[in-house]
């Protein structure tokens, strides 16, 4: 029998949640506050709590490795059931789901034990990731000359098949794609996960009298909600915000390029495709609840990449600014929770949630997890009655 799932948010884990709990035959309504609309209209200062618009966003392999923290080996595995899932929508929508396969290269100053496993010459591609290839130090920026400043920095380098989406296209393309397949959608902004429970059946879109509502005083059965509210809806004490300044630039890029730099710092590029431009980044800062973006910054994200990829510019002399974005990474201390649990009072609530700046990149392997923990719950139900 199909089952009633509220998705509580519409950013890329509520989204694609959605789409695999409806490929599995629920019936399925999304609640939240925001939604995907063009980009170009996105209000920074309103939407600044809904991080989807301000990703990316590209997959960036990232080896997990014993000397790393433990939860990176299960992302890791998201991220190859990601990839997968890319492949396939994008061999079937090549031109409309927003998502364009491409070079990922990196550049590190100073690598650490997962990129060494990766150089071993007797195992040089120990993950198997796609079209992996180590890089010559001529290949690296300022042509591996050493350390002067120019950026030969650079001592580790290695490129692979990859894949970025640009963020608003994708997700309206999700948003559609689940509409059109029979899925619902209520704009509401709820203050806990189990308001969706309470759902009225006309929010359900079922006949108000009756038609499967069958639960006590009209209210409809919800079999479980899922709580993707990505930067917080009541507090959980391990969540946390790590803030991103990136600029958008008008120019393409035929690669997305990541680089680590000695001081922690981040250099890196996302194509968007689409007309979109390319992300160049950018900031890492935790617990940063600053709203305003920095010409400072800006500037020294921008000289720092063209020294990085002079290619970027082709004949041009700089980069054209299009616009600059501050995003809130929905970061949680130990890793994303993707559980179920069950609330006294409510009901079964999965969570999927805290996916940092990773949330593209795990997307469908979060949503996956997100359908078994559903099944598991219903058919756990069913042989209780
Ligand atoms: C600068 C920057 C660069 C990034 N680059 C990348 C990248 O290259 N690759 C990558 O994979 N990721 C990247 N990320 C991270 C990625 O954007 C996030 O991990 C992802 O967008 C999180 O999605 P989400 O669905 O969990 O949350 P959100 O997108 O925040 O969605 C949350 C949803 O819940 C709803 N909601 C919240 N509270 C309520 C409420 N009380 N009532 C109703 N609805 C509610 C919201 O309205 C929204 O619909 C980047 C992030 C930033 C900031
Ligand atoms: C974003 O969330 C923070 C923390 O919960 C809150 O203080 C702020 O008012 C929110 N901003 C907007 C624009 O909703
Ligand atoms: C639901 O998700 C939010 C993150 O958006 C989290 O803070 C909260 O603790 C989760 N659980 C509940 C029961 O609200």
């Amino acid at each position: 029998m199909p089952q009633h799932v509220v998705v509580i948010g519409a950013g890329v884990i509520g989204l694609s949640s959605a789409i695999l709990l409806q490929q599995a035959g629920h019936a399925v309504t999304i609640v939240a506050r925001d939604f995907p609309e063009p980009f170009e209209t996105m209000d920074p200062l309103t939407k600044i709590n809904y991080t989807s618009p301000w990703g990316g966003a590209h997959n960036r392999w990232v080896p997990p490795h014993p000397s790393l923290p433990p939860h990176l080996t299960r992302e890791h595995a998201l991220s190859r059931t990601t990839y997968t899932h890319m492949q396939r929508l994008y061999h079937t929508h090549p031109h409309t789901a927003g998502l364009t396969f491409l070079k990922g290269v990196e550049y590190m100053e100073r690598p650490g034990p997962a990129q060494e496993a990766l150089s071993t010459p007797s195992a040089p591609n120990a993950l198997d990731l796609p079209g992996f290839r180590l890089l010559d130090r001529s290949e690296f920026p300022g042509g591996g000359s050493g350390s002067d400043g120019k950026g030969g920095g650079v001592t580790w380098g290695c490129e692979y098949d990859t894949w970025c989406v640009n963020p608003m296209v994708y997700c309206a393309f999700l948003l559609r794609r689940f509409v059109n397949r029979g899925g619902r959608v209520v704009r509401r902004e709820l203050r806990r996960p189990e308001e969706g429970f309470a759902l009225s059946a006309g929010e359900l879109g079922l006949a108000v009298d009756g038609g499967g509502g069958d639960g006590e005083k009209g209210v409809p059965v919800v079999a479980a909600v899922v709580n993707a509210s990505g930067t917080g809806l009541v507090p959980d004490p391990d969540m946390t915000i790590t803030r991103g300044q990136t600029c958008l630039v008008a120019e393409d890029c035929d690669v997305t390029v990541t680089r680590q730099n000695e001081d922690g710092t981040w250099t890196f590029c996302v194509p968007r495709g689409f007309e979109g431009g390319t992300i160049i980044g950018g900031t890492k800062e935790l617990n940063n609840w600053d709203t305003k973006p920095s010409a400072e910054v800006r500037a020294e994200l921008l000289r720092r990449f063209v020294e990085t990829y002079p290619k970027i510019l082709g004949d041009k002399k700089e980069l054209t600014v299009v616009r600059d974005i501050v995003g809130r990474r929905p970061t949680r201390n130990g890793g994303p929770r993707i559980e179920g649990e069950v609330v006294p009072g409510a009901g079964f609530v999965m969570h999927a949630y805290g996916l940092g700046g990773r949330g593209y990149e795990l997307s469908w392997g979060v949503a996956e997890a997100v359908v078994e923990g559903v099944e598991a719950q219903i058919k756990g139900a069913a042989a209780k009655l």
